[in-house]
C-alpha cells in the first residue's frame, strides 16, 4: 500500500536504516587491520543505537554483513562472525535495560552453532520489547528475502491470487514492522548493495563520504535535518510547496 505523501516539513523518521560502509578504508588509513575497522564500528554502532534512542527514533535496520561478503577472505568473515557474537552477548544489559527488541534480519543456516544460539536467545527474550527495534542484517540479500517470502507465502497459501503486496510483506524478515522511512549509506558509494530492496520502495536516501567508524551523532542529525527538509510523494503529484531537496 503506498503511503500518503508528507507534509515538507516532515516528523522525525520512525525507521533508519543505515548501510555502514568504509570500515576498511579506515583501517587502512590508520596503518590498522580490517579487523580493527570492523571493531571500531562496532562501537560506533552502539553508540548510533544510543543516539536513536535520544531522538525516539522506533526502529534501526543495520547491514553488518551481506550473502555477497561470503567471498571475503576467511579470516575477516571469521573475524565478523566472533565480533557479532560478542558484541551482541556485551549488549544484553543494555538491550534489556532500554527494552530493544532484536532482530536478525538473514538466513541462520550458515552461521556457527554458538552465534546461532546467541542469537536466537536475544531474539526470543525480547521479542516482547517495544520502545525500539533493532534490527541487524547479517547474512542478509534483499533478493533472496524476497524469493524466501514468495516461497513461503506459496506454501501457506497456493493460490496465485493469494499474491499481493500486503501478503507478501508478511513474509519477509521484516514483517510486520513500517518501511524504512530514510536509508544512510556511509563510505561515499551511491548503490543499495541487494539492502532491504522491498522495503525502501519510497525510503529517502542520504548518503556521506565518512566512513562509518567516524559516523557520529552530529552527522546523525545532519540526516535527519535534510530529511525533514524533504517532500515526501509516494509517487503522487507535487503539491503546491516548494520542493527543498536533500542532497
Ligand atoms: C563494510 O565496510 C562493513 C562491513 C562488511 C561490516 C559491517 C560491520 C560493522 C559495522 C560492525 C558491526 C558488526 C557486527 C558484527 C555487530 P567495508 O569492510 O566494506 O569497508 P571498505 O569499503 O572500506 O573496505
Amino acid at each position: 500500500m503506498v503511503p500518503e505523501p508528507s507534509s515538507p516539513v516532515a516528523r522525525l523518521p520512525e525507521h533508519v536504516a543505515i548501510i555502514m560502509d568504509g570500515n576498511g578504508r579506515w583501517a587502512a588509513e590508520r596503518g590498522l587491520s580490517r579487523s580493527e575497522g570492523h571493531r571500531a564500528g562496532s562501537l560506533r554502532l552502539s553508540e548510533i543505537i544510543e543516539a536513536c534512542l535520544d531522538r525516539d527514533i522506533k526502529h534501526l535496520t543495520v547491514y553488518a554483513l551481506s550473502t555477497e561478503n561470503w567471498s571475503r577472505p576467511t579470516d575477516e568473515i571469521d573475524f565478523l562472525l566472533l565480533l557479532m557474537d560478542e558484541r551482541l552477548r556485551a549488549e544484553r544489559r543494555r538491550i534489556f535495560r532500554n527494552r530493544i527488541r532484536v532482530c536478525v534480519l538473514g538466513s541462520l543456516d550458515r552461521l556457527p552453532p554458538a552465534l546461532r544460539l546467541t542469537i536466537k536467545q536475544l531474539q526470543m527474550a525480547t521479542a516482547n520489547f517495544d520502545r525500539f527495534t533493532l534490527n541487524i542484517a547479517f547474512n542478509y540479500g534483499g533478493r533472496s528475502e524476497i524469493v524466501r517470502a514468495v516461497r513461503k507465502l506459496m506454501r501457506a497459501e497456493p493460490n496465485l491470487e493469494a499474491v499481493t503486496e500486503e501478503r507478501l510483506a508478511d513474509y519477509l524478515y521484516t514483517a510486520g514492522q513500517p518501511d524504512p522511512d530514510l536509508v544512510i549509506r556511509t563510505g561515499g558509494e551511491l548503490r543499495l548493495s541487494n539492502f532491504l530492496l522491498w522495503q525502501s520502495a519510497y525510503a529517502e536516501y542520504w548518503w556521506t563520504p565518512t566512513l562509518w567508524p567516524d559516523f557520529g551523532p552530529e552527522l546523525l542529525d545532519k540526516a535527519l535535518d535534510e530529511f525533514r527538509l524533504r517532500q515526501r510523494r509516494f509517487g503522487h503529484a507535487p503539491t503546491d510547496s516548494p520542493r527543498v531537496s536533500g542532497r
